[in-house]
Order: structure tokens, then sequence, then C-alpha cells
């Protein structure tokens, strides 16, 4: 992990950075860029709702190709299916040897993005969402990042991607950056959304929630039981690790989770996570991404209807109202 002492900031001084959206990440970033001393250009759409708010915070607000002209950095940070497009448009505005910046490398790694030869292309990917990237760094704080170099056409693509880490806050103490690729951040990223935290967690809070519900257990209580708790172990686990979390609960708890983890994480669960990591060896995910941003998103609207229309949501609201 490298922090703010291993970090050089100079390589940002006197550059102009072009924030494309102000979204999750866009605004936490160009909010603390700009903080940092950092001149920030953001780029939206005409007419975005969110013009208003950056051109509030002190930033210039110009649409994405003007935002893009001449800037020494251009970080791309719209949702991923939207960046080839937005790559396409300010393309022929970029400078040459500017650099370009993601947060997340699907894009390149998958070859939906080939950028100019004469580009750098970095990564400074921050590990959670953007209002916590902010509210960390209004704190005081900061939170870990990958950085990468994809494209390093100047020589000066990895300086670049630590200095712009380090005016994110990520080098600062209980943070820290880790040099990464744009593979490895992809592969690992899209596999745990996938097969741990964002896919496999909530499907097994259901699972676990409907066959309480099955046997006759009031919702309320298989709700509190089998969805509310993930939060107390969220929180031991980010402050003891897994470990600590173990010591830190009952005899009784940790005796049934030892008998209990292990039957559901099964052989068959191991194979199918190997399985859909092999999955991401090929570009299969990134072009069914595009196909559902193509056709306006009929599987994201439908699994969110879904989940609106659940009887544990019904449970949800009749507990916290
Ligand atoms: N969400 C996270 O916390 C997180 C964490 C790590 C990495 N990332 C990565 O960060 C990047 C951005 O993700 P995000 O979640 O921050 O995105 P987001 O919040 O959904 O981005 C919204 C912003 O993008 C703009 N936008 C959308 N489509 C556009 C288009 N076609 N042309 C121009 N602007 C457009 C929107 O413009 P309007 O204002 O006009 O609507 C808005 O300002 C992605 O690469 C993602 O993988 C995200």
């Amino acid at each position: 992990m490298l922090t703010d002492a291993d970090l050089d900031p100079a390589p940002l001084h006197g550059k102009t950075v072009a924030i494309i959206g102000f979204g999750n990440q866009g605004r936490a970033q160009a909010l603390n860029l700009h903080d940092s001393g950092i001149t920030v250009r953001v780029g939206l759409r005409p007419g975005s709702d969110r013009a208003a708010e950056a051109a509030a915070a002190g930033l210039t607000v110009l649409p994405p190709e003007e935002a893009a002209a001449g800037a020494n950095l251009v970080f791309l940070l719209a949702p991923d299916e939207h960046l080839p497009a937005i790559y396409a448009a300010i393309e022929p505005r970029l400078a040459q040897g500017a650099a370009l910046g993601f947060a997340h490398g699907l894009c390149i790694h998958y070859g939906l993005i080939v950028p100019r030869a004469d580009l750098d292309v970095i990564m400074v990917a921050p590990k959670g969402p953007g209002a916590a990237l902010r509210r960390l760094y209004t704190e005081g704080k900061g939170m870990v990042a990958l950085a990468a170099v994809a494209q390093d056409a100047t020589g000066n693509a990895w300086p670049l991607a630590l200095a712009y880490a380090a005016a994110l806050g990520s080098g600062r103490a209980g943070a820290g950056v880790l040099r990464s690729t744009f593979e490895q951040e992809t592969v690992s990223d899209l596999f745990n959304e996938g097969a741990v935290v964002w896919g496999a967690v909530p499907a097994i809070l259901e699972a676990g929630f409907e066959t309480l519900v099955e046997a006759g257990i009031d919702p309320a209580l298989a709700y509190l039981e089998c969805v509310s708790e993930l939060k107390l172990l969220a929180d031991l686990v980010e402050a003891r690790g897994i470990a600590g979390m173990r010591e830190a609960i009952s005899n009784t708890a940790e005796f049934r989770a030892s008998r209990g983890g292990g039957r559901i994480v099964d052989d068959a669960v191991r194979a199918t996570m190997r399985t859909m990591l092999a999955e991401l060896r090929g570009n299969g995910f990134a072009q069914a991404l595009s196909a559902e941003a193509a056709a306006d998103y009929p599987t994201l609207r439908a699994e969110r209807a879904r989940a609106r229309a659940s009887a544990l949501e019904a449970a949800r609201v009749r507990l916290k109202g």
C-alpha cells in the first residue's frame, strides 16, 4: 500500500483535469480534486440536473467535448456502458499526449474503447461508493484505491495516476493506494459483484427469509434474523476481520455457524464460482451490458420491480415504515 509519504502530487500541479459525469464517482472525485487545489472542469450533457450543483461548488461546467478539449487529463466517470459513445465524441478534442482516466477497467480490458496511441491510459479505482469517498475526504481521511496503467505513451502515466490518487485523498492515513492492472481490477470487481457481495449475499438473504416464511415464521421476525443482522456482521468484519467476528459472537452462534457455512458454500458453490470467474475471461459480460443498455435495461427494470414487490420488501416496510 502506498501512502502520502510515497506519493508525489507534483505531476498534477498546474494541470487541468476534466471529469466527465457528476454522479456517484464524478461528484466525489471532482470535489476532492478541487479541494486539493487542482483545476477541474466538469463535462455534462446540456440540460443535466447536476450542472447547478457542480457550478455552485465553484467548478466550471461545460459540455463533455468542450470540457475534454485541451485538458491534460480526462476522467470518464459516467456509467461504463455509456463510456464508448462518450469517448468517441470527445476523442477528436483530446490534446496530443493527454491522459485518459477510468475508475473501473471494463471498457479498456474488454476492448470497448481503444484509445488513441498517443494517450496515456490510467485507472484510479476507489474501492467504495462516491458518497463515502467524499465524506472520508471532508473528514481528513481517505478511501483505499487501486491504481493501474494500460497505456504509457508519454512515460508519465504512473506518476500521474499516483498523483491523482493522492489528490483524491487515497494516500491518507488509514487508506492507501495499491498498484494493480486493468485486468486484475476488472476481473476481481466483476467476480465480486456477481459471485460474492452484491450477487450472492442478497440472494442468500432472500433464500433464508423465504425458507423461514414458508415454514410459518412471522415475516417480520424472518426479516430481522436473515436481513437486519447483516449490518452487525459487516461492522464486525470491517472492525475485526472474520477471525475477530467469530470471537465476538456467542459460543452458540459461533458453533452453529461452524456447522452451517460449509454446508451452504459447498463444493458445488465453489465450482460455480470458478465457472463464473472463467466466464470473465471472455468479453460476453461486457457485450451483454452494452446490449442491456441499448434495449433500455429490461433485466435491471424487471429485477428492480421483482424486489420491490417481494414479501421481503413488504416485511421491511412493515418494520421500518
Ligand atoms: N458507483 C460507484 O460508487 C463506483 C465505485 C467505483 C468505480 N465506479 C466506476 O465509476 C464510473 C462511474 O460510475 P458512477 O456509478 O459514478 O456513474 P453514475 O453515477 O451513474 O454517473 C452519472 C453521471 O454520468 C452522466 N452521464 C450518463 N450518461 C451520459 C452520457 N451518455 N453522456 C454524458 N454523461 C452521461 C450523468 O449525466 P446527467 O447528469 O446528465 O444525468 C451523470 O452526471 C464507472 O466506470 C463505474 O464502474 C463507480
